[in-house]
């Protein structure tokens, strides 16, 4: 389905409202324009494919501007007006991700200085300085001109800010906007010397000028300084990209404005950068086929991340823009996606919630680092080969669920990722030093409540939990103001908690709550106390028995030693060790609701019965699923769409609802046989 301009400015943003399912990827024409038959090839083979969308000019700085003030945008117009004829959008790029070079030599000062202190030579990208104002005035000028030249292109479906935004400028302009922004947080440097306890190893601070971001060289030993340039860098990259989002704001009312984020990516708070997006897009390049994991646990490793992202703008669907279809080229061995992953990875990330799937890259180009990573259309040039088959199949079953775009996924629970509670874990001192593994406490909480069939969204700590009937908190060691109070309201009128180790430790200033972990008021909450953390070394471990039911579970890494107050329920305890027999997991109930408490790094059966006892109290359905299929849900006014997806590679039955299933177009009743890697899609209509 092909949509007008006036079509699409009705609708008022592209990607929640309009019935269209993106297909596409990253095109990069500008490496080709001495090749016409090249570029009149490629459109020929998007149509063969079934592509509807392209990334145009994300690295094409050099080729608008080749000098400075010259500027050149016939060739990109031309290959516009070319993919419009033929129904193919644009997703139109601000080439800031990588500067020209005449750019660097003439202006020293917008290339960016490490944390070593070291200012970078030019190349590479996606490493200019975040505050110099020269580099923001080229820019402002560069966009203008794009904006004169192709602003009014009836293809131009939205604006895609500079690329993989990330990293931090250690250099003099940066680090006097880092003062000025502690200035304006903590008005006077008493409270700033309190909040980030400065009395330690006497490094107390006489006046704002004496503060230097955490070199590698510097002040490494106040974790409150290093969480505020984590946030100030935020705060920076927020100012950067609004100042390009204002001047196509401006311009371009109509077009819609994202940015490609990353998995897991330490770097930027994502919750905060995404108010100034229109909607939330990311790049997925999972490690499918890893000999050590299989299918099923990337995919489910997939599905946090694709609720992560979502879940920065939970009211709107996102865009998967880039994914290889076949292998990358930066992984440490670069392995082929098998046969049916493309395809059934592709369902699924839809079925997380997004109404488009895009690939890294449309072509392979002939030269430079990424000159073997895998894309649409391989060297030999052809239109016939496994990926390109794969590819077309997969925009196939993305273009029958056209359908589903505009719904939302319904969740009925809830897990907590809060940026500046991961900065603060992986800073601390303590525990395992070097890797907390707080993504791992997460993907295999998130694992096991897919296995029940409960979708589970990932929410930031601002978010409205009285929508969910079951909430999971997994490590989260700082709790903000209001949060403690708001999960104790959520518990006391009747709501579920599920905390792991960690929990409540430190303030938003990274200072520990006094009196006893879990601070904040939530020992109350949880009827618990963890008065000690072992950690324990790789390869050893301890279990945990059940009081009930005698089940065992294997621990590692983390026990906390817990003293559950009067009218706790001990769950389970330790069977092991000098703790052995006292409590590893716990519930109490709070008001109206129940509050768990598990205090070690349990199995995954550990964390299925506990997570299952939770379920039961919070009233959520489960769904019985054979081993491997995972499920998902999105819903709209008049429809709930309901995704089985088969991540082994066998054949299993499922049961399911009764409608039509949009991926095979037949009608089904109950139950129906998935293919390895297939999916269906069952539209159940409501009245
Ligand atoms: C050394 C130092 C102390 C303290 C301890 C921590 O002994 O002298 O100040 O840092 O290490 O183990
Ligand atoms: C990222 C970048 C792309 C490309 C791919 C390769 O997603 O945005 O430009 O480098 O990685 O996987």
């Amino acid at each position: 389905m092909f949509y007008s301009v006036e079509e699409r400015e009705s609708t008022m943003n592209f990607i929640t409202k309009a019935p269209v399912m993106l297909c596409g990827g990253d095109y990069n024409p500008d490496q080709w324009l001495d090749r016409p038959d090249i570029l009149e090839a490629d459109i020929r083979m998007m149509k063969k494919a079934g592509m509807n969308s392209v990334t145009l000019g994300v690295f094409a700085w050099a080729a608008y501007e080749p000098r400075e003030g010259e500027y050149n945008f016939t060739w990109l117009r031309e290959i516009m007006d070319r993919l419009y004829d033929q129904g193919i959008y644009t997703e139109l790029a601000t080439p800031t991700g990588a500067k020209p070079n005449w750019l660097a030599r003439k202006y020293p000062e917008v290339l960016r200085v490490q944390s070593n202190g070291v200012r970078d030579h030019q190349g590479m990208r996606h490493n200019h300085c975040l505050t110099s104002p020269i580099y923001r005035q080229k820019v402002e000028e560069l966009l203008n001109h794009l904006i004169d030249s192709v602003g009014d292109h009836p293809g131009l479906i939205l604006w895609h800010i500079s690329n993989e935004l990330g990293g931090e400028c250690y250099c003099p302009l940066c680090q006097e906007r880092f003062r000025g922004w502690l200035k304006e947080k903590y008005h006077t440097i008493d409270a700033l010397n309190h909040a980030w306890w400065t009395s330690f190893w006497s490094h107390h601070y006489d006046s704002f000028d004496e503060v230097e971001p955490p070199f590698d060289n510097g002040e490494q030993s106040l974790n409150g300084l290093k969480l505020d340039w984590r946030r100030f860098t935020t705060w920076n990259m927020m100012d950067y990209v609004h100042s390009e989002t204002a001047i196509l704001r401006k311009r371009t009312p109509n077009v819609p404005i994202t940015t490609n984020l990353m998995e897991y990516f330490p770097g930027l708070d994502y919750h905060k950068l995404q108010r100034e997006l229109d909607f939330v897009c990311w790049d997925s390049y999972p490690h499918w086929g890893r000999p050590d994991r299989s299918t099923t646990v990337t995919a489910g490793m997939t599905a946090f991340d694709h609720a992560l992202i979502r879940g920065c703008k939970p009211d709107k669907p996102f865009l998967l823009m880039e994914s290889t279809p076949s292998l990358v080229n930066w992984h440490e061995y670069n392995k082929l996606k098998r046969p049916g992953v493309n395809r059934m990875s592709a369902i699924q990330t839809v079925a997380c919630g997004a109404d488009g799937v895009q690939y890294f890259q449309w072509r392979k180009g002939r030269g430079g680092s990424e000159q073997f990573h895998g894309a649409v259309v391989d060297h030999d040039g052809r239109d016939d080969t496994r990926v390109f088959n794969e590819v077309t199949a997969t925009n196939e079953a993305l273009a029958a669920l056209t359908p589903v775009c505009g719904s939302l996924p319904k969740a009925d629970a809830a897990m907590i990722f809060d940026w500046d509670n991961r900065w603060a874990l992986d800073d601390a001192w303590g525990m395992q030093i070097k890797q907390k593994n707080l993504r791992e406490t997460c993907c295999q909480l998130y694992a096991q409540l897919n296995h029940c069939g409960v979708e589970t969204d990932v929410v930031g700590v601002d978010a409205d939990l009285n929508r969910y009937k079951l909430v999971v908190l997994p490590m989260l060691f700082m709790t903000k103001p209001g949060f403690a109070q708001k999960i104790r309201e959520y518990v006391e009128n009747g709501g579920t908690v599920v905390a792991t180790y960690l929990l409540g430790y430190v303030d938003e200033s990274t200072l520990c709550w006094l009196g006893g972990f879990p601070g904040d008021g939530l020992r109350e909450v949880f009827g618990v106390t963890a008065s000690e953390l072992d950690t324990l070394y790789p390869g050893e471990g301890n279990r945990a028995i059940w009081v009930k039911s005698s089940q065992q579970s294997s621990i590692k890494d983390y026990c906390e030693l817990l003293q559950p107050a009067e009218g706790t329920e001990v769950v389970a305890v330790y069977g092991q060790d000098f703790y052995s027999g006292h409590a590893a997991v716990t519930h109490h109930v709070f008001g109206k609701g129940h509050a768990y408490y598990i205090g070690a790094r349990l199995d995954d059966a550990g964390n299925a019965a506990v997570l299952r006892a939770a379920l039961a109290d919070a009233k959520v359905h489960l769904r019985d699923l054979p081993q491997g299929v995972e499920y998902h849900c999105r819903e709209s006014e008049n429809a709930r769409y309901h995704f089985y997806i088969n991540t082994t590679q066998s054949a299993v039955k499922v049961q399911v609802e009764s409608g039509a299933d949009l991926l095979s177009g037949k009608n089904v009743l109950g139950s129906m046989e998935l293919k390895p890697y297939d999916a269906c899609a069952i539209e159940e209509k409501m009245k």
